[in-house]
Order: C-alpha cells, then sequence, then structure tokens
C-alpha cells in the first residue's frame, strides 16, 4: 500500500539477503517510518511481544518467518528438530489472543514433520512463510471484494453523500500485510470513487486508531477523522455512522469475536442505533477448537504502564512519554474484548460474508464435516 506514493507491505524478505526479514517498526509511527531488519529468531519474539508488529494477521506471518530464522540459526545443530519445536513454543506463548499466531506456527511445524535435512527443513520453513504471507495477502484482497457490495449497497441510498464508515483499532494493511481486513473494503470503495469517510476510534491505550489507521488512510487520500473512543455512541445517535468495520483477533465457532478493547461497546451502541455492524476477518483469525468465544477466548492482559502513560511528540519533536494518573495508582489493561455474536451483522471473510453462526463459520471448513 501507499507511503508517500512508494508501495509497501508491513513485512518483507531482504531483497539481497533473504536471510534477513524486514518490518516496519510500527512503535515509531506516525512520527517516524523505521524499518528493521531481523536476522534472528529471539528477534522475531521480541517483534511480536513488543508490538514492533501487532494486528493479528502480521504476527501469524511474522511467526512463521520466525521458525524460518530459527532453521536457519540451529542448523548445524544434531537435535534441529526438537530445537525448533522448544522455539515454536515459545514463540507461540509470546501473544495470547491472536489465534493467528499459534495457527500459523503450527502450519509451518506440521510441513516439518519426520524432515532430518537442514537445507530441507530451511527451504521448507521459507517456503511455506512466503506462501502463507501471500495467501494472507490475497485473502485480504478478497475480503475487500467481498465487503464493497456493501459499501456499494449504503451509498445507493445516500444521494451521493459519502458513506461514514466507523472502525475501532488498526485493521489495515499495517495490521495484516496489504489491504487489511476492516480497512480491505474501504480502499476498494475509494479506489472505484464512491466517497467514504472513515470515523477513526482513537484506541486508547496504544492508540492504534489514531497513530496506524490515520496515518495509513491519510497517505492513501481517504478523508478519516479521529474521535475519542468514547465519542462512538453519540455519533451513531446523531445519524452520523452508517455501517461499523472492525477486525478480529480470534473468532470461535459460534460467532463471538475477540478485537481490541472497546470493539464490544462499540457493537453494543451500533445495535442499539440499529447500525450494521461487521467484522472483516481472514480464516486464519478463526478458531475452529473454540465452541464459543466469551467465556475461551483467552484476554491478553499488558503492562499497566501502557495506560499509565501516553505517547506522543514533544514540541521538541521527540517521541516521549508522559504519565497522566497518579504516581503509584492502580490500572489494569485488558488489551481485547469479546463481542458476542448476536451483535454482529456479518462476518466479511475472504469466502464471502456469511453470519456469525456455527453453521456458516463450519461452512468455510470443509474438512470440518
Ligand atoms: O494489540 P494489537 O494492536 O496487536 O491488536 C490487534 C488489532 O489491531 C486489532 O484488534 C485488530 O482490529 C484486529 S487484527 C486485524
Amino acid at each position: 500500500m501507499k507511503t508517500n506514493a512508494t508501495s509497501r507491505r508491513s513485512i518483507w524478505v531482504n531483497k539481497d539477503k533473504p536471510e534477513i526479514i524486514n518490518i516496519i517498526d510500527q512503535r515509531y509511527l506516525p512520527f517516524e517510518l523505521k524499518i528493521c531488519e531481523l536476522r534472528y529468531p529471539e528477534e522475531i519474539i521480541y517483534a511480536i511481544s513488543e508490538m514492533q508488529v501487532r494486528g493479528a494477521p502480521l504476527i501469524g506471518v511474522t511467526a512463521a518467518f520466525g521458525i524460518y530464522l530459527a532453521a536457519l540459526k540451529e542448523k548445524q545443530s544434531p537435535d534441529l528438530q526438537i530445537r525448533l519445536q522448544k522455539y515454536s513454543l515459545q514463540l507461540k506463548s509470546s501473544r495470547p489472543t491472536a489465534i493467528n499466531l499459534a495457527m500459523a506456527v503450527d502450519m509451518v511445524m506440521e510441513r516439518l514433520e519426520g524432515k532430518e535435512n537442514p537445507m530441507e527443513i530451511i527451504e521448507l520453513t521459507f517456503s511455506t512463510a512466503v506462501n502463507f504471507m501471500n495467501q494472507e495477502v490475497d485473502a485480504c484482497k478478497r475480503i475487500g471484494e467481498n465487503g464493497l457490495p456493501v459499501i456499494e449497497k449504503i451509498y445507493s441510498e445516500k444521494k451521493g453523500e459519502p458513506v461514514q464508515i466507523m472502525t475501532h483499532c488498526n485493521a489495515g494493511w499495517l495490521a495484516t500485510v496489504e489491504y487489511g481486513t476492516a480497512t480491505a473494503p474501504i480502499y476498494l470503495a475509494h479506489d472505484k470513487g464512491i466517497p467514504v469517510h472513515v470515523w477513526v476510534d482513537e484506541t486508547r491505550p496504544r492508540n492504534q486508531g489514531s497513530r496506524l489507521t490515520a496515518w495509513e488512510l491519510e497517505q492513501h487520500d481517504i478523508p478519516c477523522t479521529i474521535i475519542a473512543d468514547n465519542t462512538g455512541g453519540h455519533l451513531m445517535q446523531k445519524g452520523m455512522v452508517d455501517m461499523l468495520i472492525t477486525g478480529s483477533d480470534r473468532t470461535a465457532l459460534n460467532g463471538d469475536t475477540a478485537n481490541k478493547t472497546g470493539t464490544y461497546l462499540k457493537a453494543l451502541a451500533a445495535s442499539d442505533n440499529n447500525i450494521p455492524f461487521y467484522v472483516a476477518l481472514p480464516l486464519s483469525s478463526i478458531d475452529t477448537s473454540l465452541e464459543e468465544g466469551v467465556r475461551s477466548i483467552p484476554v491478553e492482559i499488558r503492562n499497566e504502564n501502557e495506560i499509565h502513560y501516553i505517547e506522543g511528540l514533544s514540541p521538541e519533536g521527540k517521541i516521549c512519554k508522559i504519565r497522566t494518573s497518579p504516581p503509584g495508582s492502580k490500572a489494569l489493561n485488558y488489551a481485547f474484548d469479546i463481542t458476542p455474536a448476536g451483535l454482529i451483522s456479518g462476518l466479511i471473510t475472504e469466502k464471502g460474508i456469511i453470519n456469525a453462526s456455527r453453521k456458516d463459520i463450519i461452512s468455510l471448513f470443509p474438512e470440518m464435516d
């Protein structure tokens, strides 16, 4: 996607040195576009847990490359398979909510079953990670194509006025590899000439909305306005929102969906105001081992300092943090919440739009029959 008119992905294999994985260090956006080189498997774990990369689909792709870097590092080791198993467990625990992480790691490790030859293992981990990355890009593109008719239909009733779309957190190309999930239909609509305007929740405490979503939409010339997280309900009551689209970090078989904390409150307000609330997600974000989500999806609790401090640009142009709460006060930082399926108008997937129901979700996985 575009950054200053340059086309980019959020992660890529270094063109000259395939043993290096490049990422955008998202902790510096929107103030600095910092590209990092990851060479060691430990750096992959750090990148995921410290949120240099974030967003469920991107976490999954990054993890897949982690096994590749681990295979490169351990290629001389006589117990290469055991070391990779150990590493994959550490990798899976680097962030708990996004199912894409475990799914990607298991997928790569399954491909390695019974393999002994280090060169074969390296090639296999590399090709599996690259193919998975490209599949995820393709899935996001299809999510865009499948979600576009929803925006077109609303536009046909708007007498030329822009379609007003609200989103929460960042489920854009930064959180995936390209296109995004929630943003994919928005990018497509805009590129087709449909006027859209996006209400961007700031998404405290990490501000992925104001720092990342606003940045990437602006790079693509999509009109957007940042609002405080608590303003959404008021805008909905005033008729200023036509639809909502969010992403998903994990969706259970019954359609319950974990997403950035605050999503549930948006869904409640949308339901109260009869506004469609869509969740856009690739199949890699569906946890087919969980029957329901509200009680079963593990919700990450992050460091309370993310609440006590806010990060931004100082008047001198330096990224800095300031404390906003009384010294010594306590904070509780649940990073996600779970929206019950009943509040979701539809799941926009690469295989089409379905109901957030067990029957429809199961139909996406013919192998489960
Ligand atoms: O904590 P993060 O930034 O990794 O959270 C992920 C998210 O950005 C969202 O919850 C997103 O809407 C789902 S991932 C496309």
